[in-house]
């Protein structure tokens, strides 16, 4: 199963990364092959602007993968910026492909603020979403380490069971 981990952050020290990880490690102990893409390394436009190499090729692992994880930030009870961006430009071939969530937040009541992704990604391209995201906020972190053990937890249900249904539904 060809999974395609995009971690949709460019802050420096992202948390959204660092759950994007975790769930990578996760995935790939059960065998799953991995491309994992980091928005920081992609140098972006903003739509009606020349996409970049690096967009394109974003594009083109969209469409080659069978399964595909968001890692997004919350701005204003949204989607952070340079992930919509990469959604508008480079999700075209995303149709009908099975999806999952894991979110930073800064507070625990921008939780909801994930659905903003579900309604681009259903509407938009008919994904279909794993029923859990992962939701964690600076309280679960010290530096660059996941420490709740509630998020850990969540992380590996998350992965187990994106594994599971991912797999039913290529079969
Ligand atoms: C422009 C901006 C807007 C933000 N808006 C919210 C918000 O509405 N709700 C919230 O809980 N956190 C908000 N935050 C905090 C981020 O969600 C938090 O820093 C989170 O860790 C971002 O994910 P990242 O670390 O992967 O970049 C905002 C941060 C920025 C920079």
């Amino acid at each position: 199963m060809n999974t395609l981990i995009l971690s949709g952050s460019v802050s420096e020290n992202s948390r959204s990364f660092l759950l994007c990880k975790a769930v990578e490690k996760q995935l790939l102990s059960k065998g799953n092959t991995i491309t994992f893409v980091d928005a920081r390394k992609i140098p972006m436009n903003p739509a009606h602007r020349e996409i970049t190499d690096e967009m394109q090729q974003l594009a083109e692992q969209v469409k080659q993968a069978d399964n595909i994880i968001i890692g997004m930030g919350v701005h204003c009870y949204s989607v952070n910026d340079a992930l919509k961006i990469l959604l508008d430009a480079c999700f075209s071939d995303a149709t009908g492909k099975f999806f999952g969530v894991l979110c930073a937040a800064g507070g625990e009541r921008s939780y909801l603020s994930t659905m903003h992704l579900t309604q681009i990604c259903m509407n938009e391209w008919r994904m279909i979403q794993l029923p859990r995201i992962v939701f964690a906020t600076e309280k679960d972190f010290a530096e660059d380490i996941i420490t709740s053990a509630e998020v850990l937890e969540r992380i590996k249900l998350f992965s187990e069971e994106f594994h599971a249904i991912g797999r039913k539904l290529l079969a």
